[in-house]
């Protein structure tokens, strides 16, 4: 089989391209004009290469090589193209376009599955614009309620519904969810975003577990004024007091003393935002992710306590919703093992590992037996511009792909 690693290279560098920020920081938040373009591009891409295409009514979009069985649940495999902002080119589209190349080589080697192929690109796994992440496989899944999208908000107000239609989506969200059973496997290719391939040597990562994440927004309201003139003894200070509760997640993690466990305060907003104002209200948004679920549950409460104890000694109010808290994936044992032999077969040095990110895969682990294949990046460096894996990379990701669709195949 041959992977047509230059044809992939330059339409990676072409969806590039679609960006809110110039090369080589990549920015394509979803339902943006540079989002939607990258939709109707990969659209054509797929058709051209005769891929059966379709969107559903969130925006998930599907393109489906022919299996010689239709009886036969089909296999399917697929990440993203939104990028946060200041991302790189990589994450999520080397999981799109990957997929697409892996079809292609099937097709152009004649191997024909008895198995239909789905690949899929799933809308706003980065949780930029609504605040949660996945926001399309969650639906597919049924893990989040089309009653509970209808309440999303962007920063601007807008709703979900109004950008929907912008994006000449149609249909009723009731109809995203799919059935148990709908895939007979899900695999889905990406940057490991972490270190660990590069640095011990290993060209392929097989996944065994996606850690668990959560995310909150908090709200701290307190009392405004004066920067010269309210004095300190009277100050009820919100930007302080979201200070301290940043420093709180760092504390509490640290203290469990998991190696998994992280915390991150990734927003934080003060208002009115002027220098000479004292702060009266303070949104942050925290990101807490272990293995372990019960690890992550024990940081969600002790965070809560610790933002009450501050709210109270600061004279502020504490308002915490908890936008997502997603239990941990376990990978199909046998998808694991087939992809691993797969690889070591193929000569490449390849190692099981846990996925400390979050991706779609979390979320189709719920409805097929699910694994990822990892590639190497330089550095572990991802959501950033500097973002880089190397073609040969790439290319082993694919070539492991596709293989692993015709050992599959078998099953
Ligand atoms: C996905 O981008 C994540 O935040 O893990
Ligand atoms: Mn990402
Ligand atoms: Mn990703």
């Amino acid at each position: 089989m041959t992977i047509q690693i230059d044809r992939l290279s330059s339409e990676i560098d072409e969806l590039a391209t679609f960006s809110e920020h110039p090369a080589p920081a990549v920015t394509r938040v979803l339902f943006s004009p540079e989002d939607l373009r990258a939709r109707r591009w990969l659209d054509e891409k797929c058709r051209a290469a005769g891929l059966q295409t379709r969107f559903d009514a969130v925006g998930n979009f599907f393109a489906r090589r022919a299996g010689a069985d239709p009886t036969l649940p089909p296999m399917a495999t697929g990440s993203h193209t939104d990028a946060i902002p200041n991302a790189g080119k990589f994450d999520g589209v080397v999981g799109v376009l990957g997929g697409l190349e892996a079809l292609r080589a099937l097709d152009e080697a004649g191997v024909r599955l008895r198995h239909s192929v789905e690949l899929i690109m799933f809308t706003a796994e980065e949780p930029t614009r609504f605040g949660i992440g996945c926001l399309g496989s969650r639906l597919m899944a049924s893990s989040l309620s089309p009653a509970a999208v209808g309440e999303l908000r962007d920063p601007q107000g807008r709703s979900l519904a109004d950008l929907r239609s912008e994006a000449a989506l149609t249909g009723s969200l009731d109809d995203v969810a799919l059935p148990h059973g709908c895939y007979s496997a899900f695999v889905e290719l990406h940057i490991e975003q972490g270190p660990i391939l590069e640095r011990d040597g290993f060209d392929i990562g097989v996944v065994e577990k996606i850690a668990a994440p959560a995310a909150l927004r908090v709200r701290l309201i307190g009392e405004g004024g004066h920067a010269g003139a309210l004095l300190m003894p009277d100050r009820h200070d919100a930007g302080l007091g979201a200070a301290e509760a940043a420093l709180a997640l760092e504390k509490i993690v640290l203290a469990s003393g998991s190696p998994d466990g992280v915390g991150t305060t990734g927003v934080v907003r003060l208002l009115p935002g002027a220098i000479n104002s004292v702060p009266c209200e303070a949104l942050l948004e925290m990101d807490i992710r272990d293995t372990q679920l019960a690890t992550r549950d024990a940081v969600l409460r002790g965070l809560s306590e610790a933002i009450d104890e501050i709210a109270t000694r600061r004279g502020l109010q504490a308002h915490i919703e908890i936008i997502s808290a997603d239990p941990p994936a376990t990978c199909d044992p046998v998808l694991v093992k087939t992809v691993e032999t797969v690889a070591l077969n193929a000569g490449l040095r390849t190692t099981r590992m846990v996925s400390r990110a979050y991706h779609d895969s979390l979320f189709m682990a719920r409805l097929a037996p699910m694994t990822m294949i990892f590639i190497p990046c330089r550095n572990g460096f991802s959501h950033r511009p500097d973002e880089y894996s190397s073609l040969a990379q790439i290319e082993r990701g694919v070539r492991v792909l596709a293989e692993t669709f015709q050992a599959l195949d078998a099953f």
